[in-house]
């Protein structure tokens, strides 16, 4: 058994006396489609190796309590009196509330989770903490929600308690990952593909900045609005209802005046991204990672540029990567504002390219960023 699963059974032995079922819920990467997932673009998530671990079970109570190892922290609510808290408790709560507004027989249990995903770091934890509970609560009382409805209830978890109104990307890759695949997610109407994640030499390097600069889910909300806004004035003066309406980004320019920007920015942005990752997925499948990691450079320049969630911090991770010959794509990852950039690199070039990021970031900024060798990993479940 995993280490970390290991000791989440101790602990809840200590804690509560009785022997728990396991899951593991992991973390995302997205190779390219980045705040596009509420814009009715396309995504190409993977669930990963890292994420959160979940003991749990029932209690025969009306409580729930919950430990969490990560912070040092407990909770204890009554299933009738689920209401919105500070931090943690929030991403947890908000799940239980989902359940509680469907109606469904949720009954007391304990738990204890902890995690070995970094936080804040574009790799999805707060879907993995969403996700783990959901699938372990679903089958723990039998509530009989398929995975895809799962993640549309840690969609609407996310936006309730913590208010953040993320895209379904996170939770989707958290629910339907599979080993070795990653997944083509049409976020307009939610059909998928899984592709064979093929990279023959190549390996995927997260790199975390180790900063995560504060507003960041205020701005992701402020993002979203000026996205309906921009599509609220094309409608308004054409047939356009989505931004996939919108075949080639030069048809956007007569909207521009109307829009203003930013507005006009953030939705440039957005078309053209679409295009990117559906053009991207062609090249998956041919192989071509080359042309593919061009289209990350691109992403990375609409993300920083255009669509303004980006930081000097990503920018600069985002040039040493461009600059080393060993690289062939990499952009800033997940929400922006800090966290990971996401590289492809050259097997035999990882340790160095490692090893002279870090020097050139650690001069400029003077903090050491954290490397991550990506391994794919199957969606939730029990372990
Ligand atoms: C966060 C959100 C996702 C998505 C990304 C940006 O991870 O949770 O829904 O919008 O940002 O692509």
């Amino acid at each position: 058994m995993n280490m970390l699963a290991a000791k989440i059974t101790e602990i809840f032995f200590e804690k509560f006396s009785a022997q728990p079922a396991i899951y593991f819920s992991p973390g995302r990467i997205n190779l390219i489609g980045e705040h596009v997932d509420y814009n009715d673009g396309f995504v190409m998530p993977a669930a990963i190796d890292k994420g959160i671990y979940y003991a749990i079970a029932e209690n025969d109570s009306r409580i729930i309590q919950f430990y969490s190892v990560d912070f040092a922290e407990s909770i204890s609510v009554n299933i009738h009196e689920v209401k919105k808290m500070n931090g943690w408790a929030n991403y947890v709560l908000s799940v239980i509330n989902e359940f509680v507004l469907l109606k469904k027989n949720v009954k007391g249990f304990d738990c204890v989770f902890a995690g070995d995903i970094p936080r804040g770091a574009g790799m999805s934890s707060s879907a993995a903490v969403e996700g783990g509970l959901a699938f372990a609560m679903n089958e723990l009382f039998d509530l009989g929600l398929s995975r895809i409805e799962l993640a549309k209830l840690c969609q609407r978890a996310e936006h309730n308690f913590p208010g953040v109104q993320c895209g379904i990307m996170d939770q989707f890759a958290n629910m339907m990952g599979k080993k070795d695949k990653v997944i083509l997610l049409d976020c307009a109407d939610l059909s998928y593909h899984y592709f064979p994640l093929e990279l023959n030499g190549y390996k995927i390097v997260l790199l975390n900045s180790m900063v995560h600069h504060t507003l960041a889910s205020g701005e992701y909300n402020r993002r979203r609005k000026q996205c309906e806004e921009g599509l609220m004035i094309m409608s308004a003066n054409s047939p356009v209802r989505s931004f996939r309406d919108i075949r080639k980004w030069e048809n956007l320019l007569g909207y521009e005046s109307m829009m203003g920007k930013e507005v006009f920015d953030r939705c440039l942005y957005v078309v053209q991204e679409i295009g990117r990752t559906q053009r991207a997925s062609e090249f998956l499948q041919q192989n071509n990672l080359f042309e593919f990691g061009k289209l990350m450079y691109a992403s990375h320049e609409g993300l920083s540029k255009l669509y303004d969630v980006s930081c000097a911090e990503l920018d600069f991770l985002v040039n040493q990567a461009a600059i080393n010959p060993g690289v062939i794509g990499a952009r800033l990852m997940g929400g922006g504002f800090g966290g990971c950039t996401i590289n492809i690199v050259k097997e035999e070039a990882v340790d160095d390219f490692i090893e002279k990021t870090n020097i050139a970031y650690q001069q400029q900024f003077k903090i050491s960023p954290e490397a991550y060798i990506v391994e794919t990993s199957d969606g939730v479940g029990e372990i």
